[in-house]
């Protein structure tokens, strides 16, 4: 048996998409454990370019089986666009997809209500993906959530759907937006069911038969580790738990049959939202990281924020999550610059003796300290056709060992281009 989880190390859109479409050659099963239609896996391989928001990415190989487990909320409407274009592309899903009957659903007061707040904070607004995550996993928290199990049965949905309306459309008034209409989302969110019904079953037993009989389970992580609700730079963070440790409750696995966490971390940081960032760029190197690295949000398509490798996060990052090999990804968009710097710890003014780890200090505190950096050579040499370590430049090399030293982590693999061939496996 081996059970591996991918999981982000830095704020999300680390390649953890292409790293799973290259894992699930070997995986019987592939399983979404968190988070929602937030996140965006860009797959490029031999069918197209994917850029999957709830679907795992294992439905690209034929032999494997895909689920999606009760820690994650759905967006119905998502998730027929998603078949829709698998079915498109020649995929057939039919007996490949197994959606688990506890997931909650995405209303649709909820990405209304997360405008709400999102307007009320003005400038400190988290900077959302405005997919309903808070309010949906809010409402699931407080057990105000509508849940699949729900829309099996028409008299239990319009009971609950009744409850919730009650309560959401005086929000919706006092704000001055237009009511939502209980015979209109009643029967919406039944039609959306009914296309998708059939792929609602609960995954748990087959996960189950996988670990006993000593099959491969990939875990697909989505978002990144500094998103955690808990331990990412709250309130700047997403709603549900980004961590290896999160698959265990998000999947009903039990927590020691994770074997394998592959961590994923791009060769820089990137950011897309409100929050801390101690090693963002704002100058010259931060436009060039956005242009090479053509960091444009998957969901949002909004620039992403830029800037040097903070190793002191994915060195917290590693450790969090058990890492057990870790995937740099992205390493061609530096392949210009003649100088790179590594964040490795922070100086806070009332402190500036000391160097801080980040999980010393809240998101305010983080926001005072500034990043203490190294600086290594570049390589100034193009990386995207390297398929073997030996071939790297060497000050590449040099960058490597140094980001492995100082996150304390083996690094297995180095991305160097979108593509699933475009990988360096190191051992
Ligand atoms: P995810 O959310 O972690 O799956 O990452 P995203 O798909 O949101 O963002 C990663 C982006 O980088 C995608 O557009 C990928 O196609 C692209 N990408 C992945 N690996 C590499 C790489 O090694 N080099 C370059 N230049 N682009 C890459
Ligand atoms: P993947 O899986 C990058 C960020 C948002 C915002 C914060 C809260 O593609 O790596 P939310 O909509 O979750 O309530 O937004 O979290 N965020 C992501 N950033 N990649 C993601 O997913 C993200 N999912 C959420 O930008 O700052
Ligand atoms: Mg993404």
């Amino acid at each position: 048996m081996t059970v591996t989880a991918v999981v982000g190390l830095q704020w999300g859109d680390e390649a953890k998409g292409k790293f799973v479409d290259l894992l699930a050659k070997d995986a019987d099963i592939v399983a979404r454990f968190n988070g929602g239609d937030n996140a965006g896996h860009t797959v490029v391989n031999d069918y197209g370019t994917f850029k999957l928001r709830l679907t795992p990415n294992g439905l690209l190989n034929p032999k494997t089986t895909c689920v999606i487990g009760p820690g994650v909320v759905v967006n119905l409407d998502t998730l027929i666009k998603e078949s829709v274009l698998f079915q498109n592309s020649g995929l057939d899903l039919t007996d490949r997809l197994w959606i688990s009957p506890r997931c909650h659903i995405v209303m649709p007061y909820h990405p209304i209500l997360e405008g709400i707040y999102e307007q009320a904070k003005g400038s400190s607004r988290t900077g959302t993906t405005k997919r309903g995550m808070g309010p949906v996993f809010a409402d699931k928290v407080s057990y105000n959530g509508i849940r699949l199990y729900d829309l099996e049965n028409e008299e239990v949905f319009a009971e609950k759907l009744r409850i919730q309306l009650a309560i959401k459309n005086p929000i919706l008034k006092a704000f001055e937006i237009q009511e939502l209409v209980f015979e209109q989302v009643f029967q919406e969110k039944l039609e959306q069911y009914r296309q998708l019904s059939h792929w609602v079953r609960e995954p748990y037993g087959l996960i189950q038969d996988l670990l006993a009989s000593n099959g491969d389970l990939l875990l697909e992580g989505a978002q990144g580790a500094l998103l955690d609700n808990q331990w990412g730079t709250y309130p700047y963070c997403t709603a549900s738990t980004t961590l290896s440790g999160g698959a265990s409750a998000g999947l009903g696995l039990p927590p020691k049959s994770i074997e394998n966490v592959v961590g994923i971390a791009k060769a820089y940081t990137t950011r897309v939202g409100a929050g801390p960032m101690p090693t963002e760029d704002s100058g010259e190197i931060g436009k060039i990281l956005l242009e090479e690295g053509a960091e444009y949000g998957t969901v949002t398509h909004r620039p992403r924020r830029c800037g040097w490798l903070d190793a002191e996060l994915v060195r917290f990052t590693c450790q969090i999550n058990g890492v057990t090999e870790l995937a740099l990804t992205k390493l061609d968009v530096l392949d210009k610059l003649p100088i790179l710097r590594i964040g490795i710890g922070y100086r806070h003014p009332d402190t500036p003796d000391q160097l801080h780890h980040y999980w010393q200090g809240d998101t305010r505190w983080l926001e005072a300290c500034q990043p203490e950096y190294i600086e290594m050579e570049g390589w100034q040499q193009e990386t995207k056709d390297i398929r073997s370590y030996e071939q790297l430049p060497q000050n590449a090399k040099a960058y490597i060992k140094k980001v492995e030293e100082l996150t304390n982590t083996p690094i297995r693999y180095i991305s160097v281009g979108p593509e699933r061939d475009a990988t360096i496996q190191v051992w």
